[in-house]
């Protein structure tokens, strides 16, 4: 299972990264805007800083657009991944990029249809958006454990990564559905470590110890 981090705060990719669980980086424009960035520069920056592909999606609505951007951003760092909106030019770009073995996949994901075109496309990625299912009175796992079963059953190699992660309820039922990846917020990262009883054990144990020092300078 690959987890990305789904920011273009540096600060915040590296300090993820110590962790030692990210595979990567996802951003979109809206991301990148907020972080008051030029998309070249976010790009750059991030790559600089995470071991892993680097997700940077296209502006471009028409498929000359897109496949031209697509390209461009092979240029930005080693590993980039274009990120296609699930629209008809976005397909029809998407087979062209393939033919030119440019890696790219599909995102604004909102139904088990379009997981199937981009599949079929050969996407490297295909990222349906969880939590904006939820918000539109789908059930957005529900959708992404569906896309996973339809792609283990034909053997599709498309990745299916779930996006819009607004929570560890969320998560923990992606990881249960055995998505192939996910991409996660900082903040949802970060919320992944604490537990109030493993405070409460290292407390007891440290009280236990007492100044007895560290067992290295015994
Ligand atoms: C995915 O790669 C997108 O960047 C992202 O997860 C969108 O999530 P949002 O619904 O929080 O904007």
């Amino acid at each position: 299972m690959k987890l990305y981090l789904d920011t273009a705060d540096r600060d915040r990719i590296t300090e993820a990264a110590r962790l030692g669980v990210v595979d990567g980086v996802t951003t979109n424009p809206s991301i990148v805007a907020a972080a008051e960035l030029g998309y070249r520069e976010a790009v750059t920056a991030i790559a600089d800083v995470v071991d892993g592909p680097v997700f940077a999606q296209v502006l471009a609505d028409d498929v000359e657009g897109i496949v031209r951007e697509a390209r461009g951003y092979q240029e930005w760092a080693d590993d980039v991944v274009a990120k296609i909106p699930a629209t008809r030019p976005g397909f029809e770009a998407l087979a062209r990029l393939r033919d030119e073995d440019v890696p790219a996949g599909t995102t604004v994901v909102f139904s088990i249809e379009q997981a199937v075109l981009a599949a079929k496309n050969d996407a490297s990625f295909v990222a349906p958006y969880v939590g904006r299912l939820d918000d539109a009175g789908e059930d957005g796992v529900d959708t992404v454990r569906r896309i996973q079963h339809i792609y283990d059953t034909y053997g599709f190699e498309t990745e299916v990564l779930a996006a819009s992660v607004r929570n560890t309820t969320q998560a923990v039922s992606l990881y249960e559905a055995g998505v192939d990846a996910v991409t996660l917020s900082p903040d949802v990262l970060d919320d992944h470590v604490p537990h109030p009883k493993t405070d409460e054990g290292v407390a007891g144990f440290e009280a236990a110890w007492g100044d007895r020092g560290s067992p290295i300078d015994e």
